[in-house]
């Protein structure tokens, strides 16, 4: 069937991506060259404006590369709808939060706890996929997401010699605003995605024409996060300071992230989404352990592993009917 060809397609291009993204920023920070660092509020935005690019490309495309099918087509979903077009403020108004309260979250955390708090957001994932689009969850699929939960946490699980000095650097003050942080950022990244879902699942429009809608309203909060957090520094040296190609490399994954999230929101789900991420952090850590041997993993990583593994098969196990019902 084609759509479950786009289905386990568009989760192994999640995993793809999110591994190449990891890896890239990794390389880069351990290779960062001298001279000024580039603005992440300024990466944001280019970011956005290539996926809107992008997701206007794949229009066209979808209406045969006719330039009056895609001027009619943008005219008539995004300016004549704009109560629908409005509906995207929503996600894009939460995930914007959501990114700026993850940057909260990492000024007060450690690298490994903001990661292993974050996971959590499997779970309201769920929730909000059960509450709001009326998904039903078996019992082995809810013991599947917390084990794939507990896997998550063990892989991003520090060891002890990585862990110890960045810890006592922060007070408890700063761990509660760090870890309240995550924890809202968990319920807006469940809700974001699924109320993304339900957009996309409820309408027949493409889910490009839903992606440029998302990403206009992204352009507009990301460029009011960039003049309100460099303002100064970008009047002082442009918004490409610091640019260099791992820059452009690492901005246009991000991109292609915003694609590729949104093709699994549309062909598979978010839960789903979680398995594949779940998937690529495991893959990126082994890349990272035998390519830039910047981590040695322990065998906490190992355990972590084989329960997210475990989890992923055990997801899937429910959801198969019998093969022969009237025998059983
Ligand atoms: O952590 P979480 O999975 O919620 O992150 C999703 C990310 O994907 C957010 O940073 C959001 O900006 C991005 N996204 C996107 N395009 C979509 C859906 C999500 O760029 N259609």
């Amino acid at each position: 069937m084609a759509s479950a060809r786009l289905k386990y397609l568009s989760l192994g291009v999640l995993v793809f991506q999110t591994t190449s993204l990891v890896l890239t920023m990794r390389y880069s920070r351990t290779l960062q060259a001298e001279g000024p660092r580039y603005l992440a509020s300024s990466a944001v935005v280019v970011a956005e404006v290539m996926k809107i690019l992008a997701c206007v490309l794949l229009v066209f495309k979808e209406h045969s590369y006719s330039i009056r099918a895609l001027n009619s087509i943008l005219r008539q979903e995004i300016l004549h709808k704009p109560i629908e077009t409005l509906k995207l403020a929503i996600p894009s108004g939460i995930y914007t939060l959501q990114n700026n309260l993850l940057y909260v979250a990492l000024s007060n955390l450690d690298a490994a706890t903001y990661q292993v708090t974050y996971q959590l957001k499997i779970l309201t994932t769920a929730l909000f996929s059960v509450s709001m689009l009326g998904r039903r969850l078996g019992v082995y699929q809810w013991l599947s997401l917390l084990v794939l939960m507990a896997g998550v946490a063990l892989v991003q699980w520090p060891s002890e010699s990585a862990a110890a000095p960045e810890k006592e650097a922060r007070s408890a003050g700063s761990q509660f605003v760090g870890v309240t942080a995550v924890l809202v950022a968990c319920c807006s990244s469940g809700f974001a995605g699924v109320y993304f879902e339900k957009i996309l699942k409820e309408s027949k429009q493409s889910v490009w024409v839903r992606n440029i809608q998302l990403g206009m309203f992204g352009l507009v909060f990301g460029l009011f996060g960039m003049l309100a957090y460099d303002g100064e520094r970008v009047r002082e040296s442009g918004m490409f300071q610091g640019y260099n190609t791992i820059t452009w490399t690492v901005v246009a994954l991000q991109a292609l992230g915003g694609l590729v999230i949104a093709a699994v929101i549309k062909y598979a789900d978010n839960i789903l989404k979680g398995f594949a991420t779940s998937l690529s952090i495991i893959l990126s850590t082994l890349i990272s352990y035998f390519l830039l041997q910047d981590f040695d993993p322990s065998s906490v990583f190992f355990l972590g592993a084989v329960l997210v593994i475990a989890a992923t098969f055990l997801y899937g196990y429910e959801g198969k009917p019998p093969a022969n019902p009237s025998r059983a």
